[in-house]
């Protein structure tokens, strides 16, 4: 259960909405998968994928739709995708260098559009996904999957501080509510929500982000502090120098009527 949403689950589940509101503990590498069947992906759905990086969502979600175009503000993840693109052999997808916040797409052109781990690098999250709605067919889906933080602003933004000690291209991780607040405040019909959670190893994190010794100790320091104050909600468990803590993704499925 994620803390604090008692409450809130309770009155969804009685206005009938489909949920799974139960965290479950997922492998990393099966968020993809749980994304793109989460989504309902048709065969012939024509789908953006907005912050695509180097294209783990997209490739998985381009097996299995028409076409697939990917945006993201980075060339060099645009190249590498392009790349694996020509690698695959996948010719229904392109990929372009783009801003979330000012996509060159015409209005009503998708029928899904995605965004993972975007939403939390966003400085203007509702804007960003504004322009998304924008260029969704109606009746359209939008599906953001992010990893999101504590209902309290207090954790919220202790944790804000450690992700962005190790990344500081992270803007902020929003909590579920605000995320919710954002989808319907850009007129979208949450239709469904999923949670589930993944177990991560300090060690592995920074790998990813190629951090630097200075950057590493830094933020293995906040981390520590973190376990010691029991200031955030990841669940931290420390054994010397080795760090476990879990982050809590939240993915919603959200339609455009109008
Ligand atoms: C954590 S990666 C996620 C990549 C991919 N969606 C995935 O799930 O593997 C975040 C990506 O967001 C991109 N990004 C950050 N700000 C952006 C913006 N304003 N518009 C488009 N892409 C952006 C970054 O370049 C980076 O590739």
């Amino acid at each position: 259960m994620v803390s604090g949403e008692t409450d809130n689950e309770r009155e969804r589940s009685e206005s009938g909405r489909e949920l799974d509101f139960a965290p479950r503990r997922v492998k990393w590498d099966e968020t993809v998968r749980l994304i793109r069947e989460f989504a309902g992906v048709k065969a012939t759905d024509r789908v953006l994928d907005i912050a695509c990086g180097e294209g783990i969502l997209a490739f998985e979600v381009a097996r299995h739709c028409a076409y697939l175009a990917g945006v993201d503000i980075s060339e060099s993840m645009v190249a590498l995708a392009s790349e694996r693109a020509i690698e695959a052999g996948a010719q229904n997808v392109s990929f372009q260098v783009g801003d979330a916040v000012n996509l060159q797409f015409a209005d009503d052109t998708f029928d899904r559009v995605f965004c993972r781990l975007g939403i939390h690098h966003f400085p203007h999250p509702a804007e960003a996904i504004g322009e998304m709605v924008r260029t969704l067919k109606s009746p359209g889906y939008l599906i953001v999957a992010d990893i999101v933080s504590s209902e309290d602003p207090a954790w919220r933004e202790a944790h804000n501080r450690i992700e962005r000690a190790r990344d500081p291209s992270h803007h902020e991780m929003l909590s579920p509510r605000q995320v919710r607040a954002i989808l319907n405040e850009a007129g979208l019909s949450l239709e469904a929500e999923s949670h589930w959670q993944t177990r991560r190893r300090f060690s592995d994190w920074m790998r990813i982000v190629n951090a630097d010794r200075q950057t590493t100790e830094r933020t293995r320091k906040l981390l520590q502090e973190a376990a010691k104050k029991k200031s955030t909600d990841l669940d931290i468990a420390t054994q010397g120098n080795n760090i476990e803590f879990t982050h809590r993704w939240m993915a919603c499925r959200a339609l455009k009527l109008n």
